[in-house]
Parts: C-alpha cells; structure tokens; sequence
C-alpha cells in the first residue's frame, strides 16, 4: 500500500478563538473528479460538503449520534488532529465481475474531540474516490466510555436539486418492493405500508431503502448506499421533500430501547455517495467492494462459480409442492435426478432442492435441516450427482424462525460438509424468532455475518434470501456468494399485482446491482405458462430471459424454468448452456436507468465474451460496437434476438438466431422489442 501524505488544504476562515475550530478541510479525489470539505459550525457541530467540477452536490450536511446511555454527540467538537493517506493499489476478486480491481482514492481523517462535559472522541474518515465517497465514525478507546447504546444515528445528504429518483420504501423487513421513478421531492415510502404481496413488511417513515439512484437533468447520477455493514443495523434514509435532505434513519428493534449496541473501539458501516457522469459509469463503479477489508479465508478455490438448475418453478407455479402432504412432493429422488440428468447434459454443475427436509407442513413441528422427507433419498441423491459431475445445492428455509436455527446451524453445516455440499441457499420468510427484531435489524445483519463465518470453517458458500441487503461483505468473505434482496422472478408466478413489470430490470441494474450479486433466478423459457397459473406471466421477451445471463451478475446463475420447457426449445437453451458465469472483464456499454442497459463480459477461463441488452416496455435499437474484443481475433457471434414481432405481451416467445463472424472492428445495431433483449455469445474462432 503506497502511502503519501496529500495535499490538504487548511483554511483559516476566522481569526478568534481556537484556530482548528474554524478551519475548513478539503480533500480532492485522485483525478479531481470530486471535492470533500469538512468543517465545524461556530457551534463546534462538524458538517461536511461534496463537490463535483463546478456543482455543488451535497450542500452543508451534519454528523453526529444520539444514544439512550449517554448525551447525544453532535456539537461542542474542536479538531484535535487531522492526516492524510492516498491509496492506489490493485486486488483480485477470487470470483466477479473483473478479475482486477483497482482501488484508489485519497484519505481524510479528522480526529475530533468534545470542549466540555465527558470530552468524548469520536473520528470521522473519508475516502475520496472518482467515483464517489465513502465516510465512516470511529469511536476510539477512550477513558470513561466503553458501551455505545445508539438510538439514531444522524448522517445527513443535503441535495442541491429535485432528482429523478428510483427508489423502494425504506421497509424494516423486506426489500421485495417494485421500484418507484418519482422526483426526490415526491417520495411517499408511507403510501405502501399495506403490500398484499409481501409476507412481512414495516415501513414507518417516509424513508427509501438504499442503494437508491438519482438522475439529475444535467446527466448527474448518484447513487446513496453502505459498505461493509458489520455488527450495526441497515441504515434506511427518510427523505424530507422541502429542504431535499437524506437522514440517517436505522433499523430499530421493540426488544431494546436503542438502534445499535458496541462495546467501544469500534467503526460504523461506511456511508457511500456514488457520483458519476453517466449511468453506465455506476455499474462499472467499485465503490462499495473497495470499502470492505481485503479476503479473510484463506482458500476459496473449493467454491466454484456456476449455473444451476433445480426444484424451484415448478413449486412456484403450483406443479408440485415443498410439503408431502399434498400428495404432490416436488423433491422426490426421482424427480431430482431429472434434474440431474438434464444439468449434466447442459454444462449446468449445481441442482437445488427445496421441500427436501421435514417441516413445510404445519403439523411437522419446525424445520430441523437434517431429515428428509421419506421420498428423498439424500444420499443416493448426493452420490448419483457426483457421479454426473453435478453438485447439489443445499436448502435451508427458516421460515424466519432464526432462534431454532441458530441451534441447528452447526449441525446442518456439518451433515453438508460430510456430504461434500458446498453451498446453501438459505431463506428467511415471515416474521422472525425472536419476536420483535426486525429483517434489517443488528440482530440479523449479525445474524448473516456469523452464518457466513461459520459457513467458511465447513467449507460452504452462502446464497441468502430475504436477507440482509449486500455491502460489499465478499470483498472479505468471498463465501457469501449471492442473495436475493429484491422483487425477484418468483413475484412473476404468483403475484396478484401482475409480477415484475418490464422496466423492474433495466432499474435493477442500476438500483439493487450495484451492491452486489442477485440471485434472480432468470431462463423461464415458458413466459405464459397457463397450463399453470393463467392469470399470471413474465414481463419479458424470452431474449430478454437470455439475456440476464449476462446483465444481472451472481456467480450462481439458476436456469430456472422447468426440464420439460427447456427440452421443448433446444435453440435458446444452447445459449443457457454456453454462457458464463465467472468474469475477467466487464464492460458496460450504454444504458439509462429505468430504460434499457447493454453489457458485455469476458469469461475467465475461455476468453469467450458474452452480451446482453435489455429493454423496458419500449422497443429500441441499441448501436454496439465491438471494439471492446481482442485484436488479430476473429469470434462466432451467436444472436439470439427479438424476432419482428417480439413483445413481452402478445408475442414474448418470437426469437430469431443467427451466427456471423465479428471482430475489433465490427459494428451491429440491436433491435430489441417491448420488454425485450438480446444475448450474444461471442466465441473465439478456430478454438
Ligand atoms: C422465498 C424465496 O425467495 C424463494 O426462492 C423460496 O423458494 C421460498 N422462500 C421458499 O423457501
Ligand atoms: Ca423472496
């Protein structure tokens, strides 16, 4: 790590008094895209400001806390001490979206201190990327303070303009909401506290979840979020539609009277400002990765990135059920080794199982992770996929009970490891034991994190749903591989609301994406399937299916739809079949959010490159140019693209595939349809 000691310009603004309690602090990033200032108020309350070329992005905001155990810690600051780092280094993703990734930033620290009263410390630190800004408090050791019982946290983001903003409730419970496009001044979180389409829900402020993206009319993109959110609660933000201001509002708990216990030293989760010239530049940011501290595991090599296929949709849609009591079981031996079958024929390495284990059924007494129905033979299971190259991919639904199964975790580890189970997919639907902790909470975002630690010591990769939302953990615990953490395609086959909308995606992108891998589970080939559920369908174009492969990235790609809807359309699942899941590169090319986004990725392993561009309820052409690929190398490009009379409505299942050579220098317009795409597989030539 190169360290330097950077420029910091210290102006004294007045003459009386203490000379460090007037002065103003700025630091520039790297390249000078960004300007922090930091100040204190005559009053001694520190404030700080972000500037972008010649706009002022964020306008005078404040810090500070309050507590239930002590005086609230705002005001009465003097600056005892400042320095300075830069930061230009390179690290690699063990799995990703890039193989490399380069962090480099400059480093603010400001070490303040109380005039009067307990003279408490607190230290607040910012990083200054390109990119975007990160902020975190510290609270050092100090004599007479060892516990920090927060009751709120008051991190402020004063905005200058009504954006265009893409946002969900700020809900304690689940992040399963549909994107809303309003200006900044017209968010109304309380308008959607009664969701008859989610299982748990609370929403008490009219606050938004983050990541939450902003557009502004001079092609200003900003994007608020949290990195590395360890042992503190998920941090919503209540939006005050007169004064344009963000407020800190965190996750609470009925069981205690404050928001965040720690024992002092500690940090809190970095607060993160993503600011950049268009919306391409915030997918391709690394921003929240960057915040989180460098791989802790010392091996990852036993987890491999990979698609997968399972006993899912078809619960979903109703053909089969977890419970057995139904007399229609899903996960049967038999019916698994289908899936088997038809993975091991398709390069697709993993099955998941759901409803494997006893008590889906009320009368069954709780999940126990350990026992399977009497129509699974898990062993037999395990050992005929490992004979096709396939590996089973471990369910652990909760039900949100977290009490019973932190008790079991250990054990239900360990019949995975005996078993050479690499990964779980847990689940956390309904309302959680212990009653009164929340989603979002301390209690589970500790939760998550021990799970993923204890997960590591047996060798097992974490895919979460109804989890807590993703800072950049993966950075240090390359085993939590994915999450759900958003409205995902199993809306589509239930939802009474008409499921996931076409614009749900091209927000996604650049909304929920840039915090981390989505398990979205895309590759429904059968878009209507009345046969099943009538009143409910996909929003999409069977490209667009396609094309998520590539665009919304999870080093776990599930191929979703059932056995039987694959092998009746052989053609688009060649493509299912050859794409990747583990890049070297990714290269977003164009996209607007909430409209359409277009992205290409090079895989690891085969130097293949891969293509997919999605559109929301307007058709349009996008203009690709390939220059992107290697030089002296001529590549198979395979199009599977809307056919002319593709619609996610009345046509979705009208493709057309065709293969040509391209190289460096060719040029090709996409023509997609409403609510369609286009997935590309662009193999190297004379391999
Ligand atoms: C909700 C999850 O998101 C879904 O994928 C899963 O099938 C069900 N819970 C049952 O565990
Ligand atoms: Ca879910």
């Amino acid at each position: 790590m190169k360290k330097l000691t950077l420029l910091v310009v210290l102006l004294v603004l007045m003459a009386c008094g203490s000379s460090n309690r007037h002065s103003v602090l700025v630091t520039n990033s790297p390249k000078g895209t960004l300007k922090l200032s930091f100040e204190l108020s005559q009053e001694g309350s520190p404030f700080y400001r972000v500037e972008h070329g010649n706009s002022v992005i964020v306008d005078t905001s404040y810090l500070g806390f309050e507590f239930t155990n002590a005086k609230a810690l705002h005001t009465n600051f003097i600056i005892a001490n400042t320095s300075t780092t830069s930061v230009d280094e390179t690290w690699q993703m063990p799995w990703g979206e890039q193989l490399d990734v380069i962090n480099n930033y400059n480093e603010l620290r400001v070490e303040l201190e109380e005039t009067s009263g307990l003279t408490r410390k607190m230290n607040i630190v910012f990083k200054i990327y390109d990119d975007g800004i990160g902020f975190r408090y510290e609270f050092p050791e100090q004599d007479g303070w060892t516990e920090a019982l927060i009751k709120e946290e008051h991190t402020e983001f004063n905005l200058t303009k009504d954006y265009k903003t893409f946002w969900i409730p700020g809900d304690w419970e689940i992040y399963e909401h549909t994107y809303k496009t309003t200006q900044l001044s017209q968010v109304d979180a309380l308008k959607y506290v009664n969701h008859p389409n989610l299982a748990q829900t609370y929403i008490p402020e009219n606050a938004v979840n983050t990541p939450v993206t902003m557009v502004g009319d001079d092609g200003i993109h900003l994007s608020f979020h949290e990195a590395a959110l360890v042992d503190y609660s998920g941090m919503t933000l209540k939006v005050d539609p007169e004064t344009l201001t963000l407020k800190s509002h965190l996750v609470g708990s009925e069981n205690t009277g404050y928001k965040v216990k720690r024992n002092l030293p500690f940090s809190t989760p970095w607060r993160t400002i993503q600011i950049t010239n268009n919306a391409a530049d915030l997918i391709a940011s690394n921003l929240i990765v960057n915040l989180n501290e460098p791989n802790k595991l010392e091996d990852i090599s036993w987890f491999k990135p990979k698609k997968y296929s399972g006993i899912w949709w078809e619960l979903h849609l109703g053909k089969t059920t977890w419970d057995m009591a139904s007399g229609r079981h899903g996960a049967t031996t038999e019916n698994t080794k289908r899936y088997i079958d038809f993975s091991a024929k398709n390069n697709i390495n993993g099955v998941l199982v759901e409803g494997w284990n006893t008590g889906w059924s009320q009368d069954e007494g709780g999940f126990d992770f350990i026992t399977p129905y009497p129509d699974y033979d898990l062993k037999n299971v395990v050992q005929y996929a490992e004979e096709k190259g396939v590996e089973l991919i471990m369910h652990h639904e909760t039900f949100g009970d977290v009490s019973r199964y932190i008790q079991q975790q250990d054990t239900a580890y360990a019949l995975m490891q005996s078993l050479g189970i690499k990964s779980v997919k847990s689940g956390y639907v309904f309302k959680l034991k212990p009653e009164g902790e929340y989603h979002h909470g301390q209690f589970m975002v500790n939760h998550h994190n021990e799970s993923v630690i204890k997960a590591a010591k047996h060798q097992i990769a974490i895919n979460a749903h109804e989890p807590i939302k993703d800072t950049g953990l993966r950075r240090t615990y390359p085993n939590m591989i994915t999450r759900e953490g958003l409205r995902g395609q199993e809306f589509n086959a239930w939802a009474e609301d008409g499921g996931n909308p076409p614009e749900h995606l091209p927000i996604v992108a650049f909304t929920r994406m840039l915090s981390g891998p989505i398990d979205y589970t895309p590759g429904i080939f059968n878009i209507k399937f009345d046969q099943y559920k009538p009143n409910n369908q996909v929003n999409t174009t069977i490209a667009q299916q396609l094309a998520l492969y590539v665009v919304i990235y999870s080093p776990i790609q599930m191929a979703a739809d059932l056995v039987e809807h694959y092998e009746a359309n052989p053609r688009p699942l060649q493509f299912i079949k050859d794409v990747g899941v583990d890049w070297e590169t990714t290269k977003v090319l164009n996209g607007q959010v909430g409209d359409y986004v277009t992205i290409a990725r090079k895989e690891r392993q085969t130097g293949n490159w891969f293509l997919g561009s999605i559109t929301d309820e307007n058709r349009r052409s996008i203009e690709v140019n390939f220059d992107f690929l290697d030089a002296n190398q001529d590549y198979i490009a395979t199009l599977y693209k809307d056919g002319k009379n593709a619609h996610w409505d009345d046509n979705p299942l009208d493709i057309e595939i065709e293969s040509q050579t391209i190289n460096k220098s060719s040029k090709l317009t996409l023509n997609l349809a409403e609510g369609g795409g286009c997935a590309i597989s662009i193999i190297k030539k004379g391999e």
